[in-house]
């Protein structure tokens, strides 16, 4: 059966941007946000809560963990909830980003986080941010973005959402910490070859917003004609 909700789908590597600039496309356009990676994050919380210890975590253990989230819609975007319970701090703490990239490696992990977000997706218009969401989990998106940065302006810009004073020591530890996680994802962040890439190392936040609701206005006129 052919989709009749829309998907703009926002690919990318670590804090290139993606689930603020999905999360503010969203709003503008009266969708829901669908963020991929809070549900990798709320997987590996869960299992974090069930052994701290990751080193022998199996794909069996962090399933079985993951049973407890659901995907739930709020009144702009989707939230990962563990036993009925929000989890946004917990899912974005140092322990959770150390373990997730391993956790994102598990292909029947993959297969759930990806039947949660087109359950979602299924019934409303969506914008949906990861890094196979123009691929693997929406091949047949309306709209592919694939954000991109220097890294060192990608960890600038995270050390400075944590509103925390920042040091060039700090910014020279995060683009390493950002570095090594984008080679540890590099086999799962796919562009797609119909992806419009935008490179925001020289842009604004509303400047990247307003260039991809451009594009979906474009994208509407286009498919009405
Ligand atoms: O925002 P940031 O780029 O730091 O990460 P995220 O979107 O919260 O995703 C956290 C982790 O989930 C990533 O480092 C990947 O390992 C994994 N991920 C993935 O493999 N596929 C996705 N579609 C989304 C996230």
């Amino acid at each position: 059966m052919t989709r009749r909700t829309i998907v703009i789908a926002i690919d990318g590597p670590a804090a290139s941007g993606k689930s603020s600039t999905a999360q503010m496309v969203a709003e503008k356009l009266g969708y829901l946000h669908i963020d991929s990676g809070s549900l990798y994050r709320a997987a590996t919380a869960a299992a974090l809560r069930t052994r701290k210890d990751a080193t022998g975590w199996t794909e069996h253990d962090v399933l079985s963990a993951a049973r407890a989230i659901e995907l739930l819609p709020a009144r702009t975007s989707f939230y990962p909830a563990l036993d009925g319970h929000g989890i946004e701090d917990e899912i974005r703490g140092d322990d959770v980003t150390r373990h997730v990239s391993r956790v994102a490696q598990m292909p029947r992990v993959r297969e759930w986080v990806n039947a949660k977000v087109r359950a979602a997706a299924a019934d409303r218009n969506v914008v949906v941010d990861g890094r196979d969401m123009g691929t693997v989990v929406f091949p047949d998106a309306d709209l592919k973005i694939f954000l991109t940065a220097d890294s060192r302006e990608r960890a600038a810009r995270r050390l400075r959402q944590r509103g925390t004073p920042t040091s060039e020591q700090m910014i020279v530890d995060e683009t390493r910490r950002i570095d090594e996680r984008d080679a540890r994802d590099a086999r799962q962040t796919i562009q797609a070859a119909d992806a419009v890439v935008i490179d925001t190392t020289s842009l604004t936040q509303l400047e990247q917003v307003e260039r991809i609701v451009t594009l979906s206005d474009r994208h509407k006129e286009e498919a009405s004609r």
